[in-house]
C-alpha cells in the first residue's frame, strides 16, 4: 500500500544520502566507544562520561536513520564492511591524547553535519517533510553538542572575550 504518497523513485537520492549518513554515524559511533574506553589522565571522568553520552545518542539516531530508510521502502546499509567503505569519516586508530580525541570527534561532527545538510537538500526537492523534520532536528542538536565540545577544546587565547 502507498502509505507515503511519495513515489518510490523520487526517494532514491534521499535514501542514498541517508545511507551515507548511516555509514558515517556507524564509524563515528565506534570512534566514540574507542575513546570512551581508552581516555586517561586528568580529564578521564569528564570525557569518559561525555563520550558515553555521545555514543548513546548516536545509537538511537543510527537506528532511526535506518528505520527511516525502511519507511521509504528501501534497505538500509547493514554491514560493517560497507560502512567502512562508504563513510567519509575514518576509523580512529590508537589515540592516547585526550585533546586529540576531542579534535577528532569535532571533525567527525563536521562531516556528519555536512552529510545532514546534503540530505536536507535532496529531501526538500521531493518535499519529503518526514525526513526533513528528522534530520533538521539532528543537525541543530549536533551543532549544539559541537559548540560544547569546542568550548572544552578552546585554548584560553581563543575564548571569546566579554
Ligand atoms: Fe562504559
Amino acid at each position: 500500500m502507498d502509505y507515503l504518497g511519495i513515489n518510490k523513485n523520487q526517494s532514491v537520492n534521499t535514501v542514498k544520502e541517508l545511507n551515507q549518513l548511516l555509514a558515517n554515524y556507524q564509524v563515528y559511533y565506534q570512534n566514540l566507544r574507542n575513546f570512551h574506553w581508552n581516555v586517561s589522565g586528568e580529564h578521564f571522568f569528564d570525557l569518559h562520561a561525555q563520550f558515553e553520552g555521545l555514543y548513546t545518542d548516536a545509537r538511537a539516531k543510527i537506528d532511526a536513520i535506518a528505520e527511516r530508510i525502511l519507511t521509504l521502502r528501501y534497505r538500509p546499509m547493514s554491514n560493517l564492511a560497507s560502512y567502512l567503505r562508504e563513510a567519509q569519516i575514518e576509523e580512529a586508530g590508537k589515540v592516547s591524547d585526550d585533546r586529540e580525541m576531542v579534535r577528532i570527534i569535532l571533525e567527525n561532527h563536521r562531516e556528519l553535519i555536512e552529510r545532514m545538510r546534503s540530505t536536507l537538500i535532496v529531501a526538500e526537492e521531493v518535499k519529503d517533510e518526514g525526513t526533513i523534520d528528522m534530520i533538521a532536528g539532528y543537525l541543530s542538536d549536533l551543532e549544539k553538542r559541537s559548540w560544547m565540545l569546542d568550548a572544552w577544546y578552546a585554548q584560553k587565547s581563543e575564548r571569546i572575550m566579554a
